[in-house]
This record gives structure tokens, sequence and C-alpha cells, in this order.
């Protein structure tokens, strides 16, 4: 098999005050939840109940700070057109795309005039703008984070999309498929801290997946065939196979 898979990170923070412009500290914590998150270390990893337990995936996906890239512009809200992939639009290009993850921590991201935590572009995409995008406010566990959205799994989540996973609904009612077999289908995002059990679609649903839209704190596993999905692009041929190059 691949074994252990490690991703080394580019971290672009594009600030336009100094709250924005976010500590080491801060960007080392979300290295580390990401650590723990893939690898199934999260201490509150155990709260997953009975009839999931058995599909906790340790991902085996490590991820290593390589670079950081900080850079004072004129603009604090964003839109998510990859406006801040560029330096030429008070941005920051992109860094070795093939072999590094990039994130780009701005200071706020907004979509059809609502505020938005992140976003990512899927396997497949063009380099240029290849990466994942999260406002300063919800990256990270420590420093300038803001509840409930201050456990560092937006960029968890974000980042199971750049690995090629969908939302555990599909985008769509029971039917629409994530294309991953053990997370039951549901019909809708679940919002807040749900309760278990949440019966949509005739199941239980994972709502503690990363890949649904809980608060952080209710968020803490992915599954075995989420974890399949993910390795799938470090085979050969694979769309993200240049990282272990
Ligand atoms: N793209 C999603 C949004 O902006 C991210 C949701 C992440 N969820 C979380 N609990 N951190 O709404
Ligand atoms: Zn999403
Ligand atoms: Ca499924």
């Amino acid at each position: 098999g691949l074994g252990v898979i490690n991703i080394p990170v580019v971290v672009h923070v594009i600030y336009s005050n100094s709250n924005e412009n976010i500590s080491d500290a801060q960007i080392n914590s979300q290295i580390q939840v990401l650590n723990e998150d893939f690898n199934a270390t999260n201490s509150d990893v155990g709260l997953v109940p009975t009839e999931f337990a058995g599909r906790v995936a340790d991902s085996d996906i490590t991820f290593t700070l390589d670079q950081v890239i900080r850079v004072a512009s004129s603009t604090s809200s964003w839109p998510t057109n990859d406006s801040m992939k560029y330096s030429s639009n008070g941005g920051s290009d992109v860094v070795s795309p093939s072999t590094h993850l990039n994130i780009w921590v701005v200071g706020g991201l907004t979509s059809g005039g609502r505020t938005i935590l992140g976003y990512a572009q899927f396997p497949g995409g063009a380099a240029a703008t290849d990466g994942v995008v999260v406002a300063h406010n919800f990256f990270g566990n420590t420093g300038r984070v803001s509840a409930p959205f201050d456990g560092g799994r937006t960029t968890t989540h974000e980042v199971g999309h750049w690995l090629n996973l969908r939302h555990i609904w599909g985008d769509g009612r029971c039917r629409q498929d994530d294309f991953v077999a053990d997370t039951p289908s549901s019909d809708a995002p679940n919002y807040g801290c749900p309760s278990y059990p949440t019966v949509n679609c005739r199941s239980n649903d994972m709502t503690m997946n990363y890949m649904d839209y809980v608060d952080d704190a209710c968020m803490y596993m992915f599954s075995e065939g989420q974890k399949a999905r993910m390795r799938t692009l470090f085979t050969s041929g694979g769309s993200r196979e240049s990282i272990l190059l």
C-alpha cells in the first residue's frame, strides 16, 4: 500500500489589518488539527456512536507546514472567485501546486451576499487556483477564532473536498450519492449540534462526519469509504499522485 501520505503545505496569509495577520501559533494549530483529524487522533473521536464506530477511518494522511507567505492587501472581504490566488489582484500566487497543498487565509469571504467560512477546489481543476481558502477567524483553534467554528474543522472539511470528498448528503435529495458507500444517504445538510439519532432517508445520518455542515465541536470523523476515495487520488494515474513523486 501507499503507507502514510505526507502533504507539504503552503499557507498564504492575506491581511488588511493586524487581526487578519494571524499568528504563527494560530497557523500551527491548524496544521495540528489536520494531522489529528486525518489520523483519527482527535480527542473527540470517542464521541462517535456505536453504530458508526467501526467506520471511523485513520486516513494516514499527514500535513507538514512548508512555507508561510504573508501579503499585505487592501482587500478584507473577498468573493469566492479565486481573486485572492493572484498577486495581480492583491492576493498571493499559488506555489508548487503539483506537490503542495496551498491554503489561502483571508480576512473574510462572501458568496451571494452571505458570509462563508471557506471553500475548496476539487481535484482536476486549474493548477493556478488549486487549494483551499479559509477566512482568518475560522482557521486553527487558537488565536482569533470565532465560535462555533473555532475548532479548525472548516479547513478539515475543505481539505476533504480538495481530496475529492463530497458533502455526505450528495448536495441533493435522498437518492443523490456522495459516491461513498458507508456514509448513509441524507437529503440536506445538518446544522448546529444534532442529537443522535437524526433520521433522514430512512437511516441515521452520520451528522458527526467532517463533510456535513454541523458546528466544529460536533464533527469528528471521516469514514473508511471516504478514506479510500481520498487515497485513490495518490495511486498510479490518480490526480494527486504527483505529491508523492
Ligand atoms: N464551505 C462551508 C461553509 O462555508 C464550510 C463548512 C465547514 N463547517 C464547519 N463546521 N466548520 O459553510
Ligand atoms: Zn463543503
Ligand atoms: Ca453515502
